[in-house]
């Protein structure tokens, strides 16, 4: 059973610059339809807590600490006064307070990649399987669990790894890591053929179409990453071998190895998850989420 997942969310967020500096990406605010503030890193534990995910370990820099500390300590004591005479802040914080006692942080102190931020969560792991959780990417319908546990019952039934997907175009096949599926018969369900990170739209096109979707369309990750135990056994033999001058340790290194030794599935995810980590993307999810626009 997977009760844990991690969420890297250390990156310098440099595609949300100068913002980016002081505002650590997960705190990115939001206001919903309903008039309700809130930000990335709840949008993305609530849904998880209500999927059944028991602990969260989210992965920030040393510097954002203080601050995702700050935040969910929700003012303490120097805020107690206005809690006590608004009854909205207090509901605020006592759900900060519910949500505290499932995260715990782990500081990536070197930003080398997204498999590396992976794997300074493996104290936490403690060996046990994960839900990978991109911290720039809010799961849809909005707090709706279903698309999570969808991931994690397959995992729960192939004992593999399984990764959410959603369809792109060529055009930018290569801003994401693109998986070559192959249908299974289930519904937005494939079987991982080979994958490959920010692939040229020619390579694209000779290796990693996958059958039944339109020449122009392909799988690329949509946020949510299912591993089995083995994850942090390749991983250590990653570790071991990494040397930062040839490049950025991705999660898809990870994903190669484990598929030469275990298949792997696809679960498309439908409508696709709203990424927010560009400033374009970022107006986007906003704009969406406050009911002003469709996806
Ligand atoms: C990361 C992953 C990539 C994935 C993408 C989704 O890349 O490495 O495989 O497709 O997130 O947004 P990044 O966008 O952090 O460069």
């Amino acid at each position: 059973m997977i009760r844990k997942a991690v969420v890297p969310m250390a990156g310098l967020g440099t595609r949300l610059y100068p913002v980016g500096v002081v505002l650590p990406k997960g705190l990115t605010p939001f206001v919903l339809a309903d008039g309700r503030l809130t930000t990335g890193l709840q949008l993305i534990t609530e849904t998880l807590l209500e999927a059944g995910i028991e602990q969260i370990g989210i992965v920030v820099s040393p510097e954002n600490r203080p601050i995702y500390e700050a935040f969910l300590a929700g003012g303490g004591e120097r805020y107690a006064p206005a809690r006590a005479k608004r009854l909205e802040m207090q509901s605020t914080y006592e759900s900060l307070q519910r949500l505290r006692r499932h995260l715990t942080f782990i500081e990536q102190s070197e930003l080398l990649g997204l498999g590396h931020a992976v794997w300074c969560a493996r104290h936490f792991a403690g060996g046990d399987p994960v839900l990978v959780l991109l911290g720039d990417h809010i799961p849809l319908p909005l707090g709706d669990p279903a698309p999570i546990q969808q991931i994690m019952r397959l995992y729960e039934r192939h004992q593999a790894p399984v990764y959410s997907v959603h369809r792109v175009p060529v055009s930018k096949a290569s801003l994401y890591g693109v998986l070559q599926g192959e249908p299974t018969g289930e519904p937005r369900v494939y079987r991982l053929l080979q994958l490959y990170e920010k692939p040229t739209p020619d390579y694209a096109h000779r290796c990693l179409r996958t059958a039944g979707l339109a020449p122009e369309e392909f799988l690329a990750h949509s946020g949510a990453y299912g591993f089995p135990s083995a994850l942090w056994e390749v991983q250590a033999q990653i570790a071991a071998e990494y040397d930062p001058t040839q490049g950025e340790w991705t999660l898809t290194h990870a994903q190669q190895r484990l598929l030469q030794q275990m298949p792997a599935y696809l679960c498309e995810t439908e409508p696709p998850w709203l990424d927010f980590g560009t400033a374009q993307e970022y107006r986007r999810a906003f704009c969406y989420l406050a009911g002003c626009a469709d996806v």
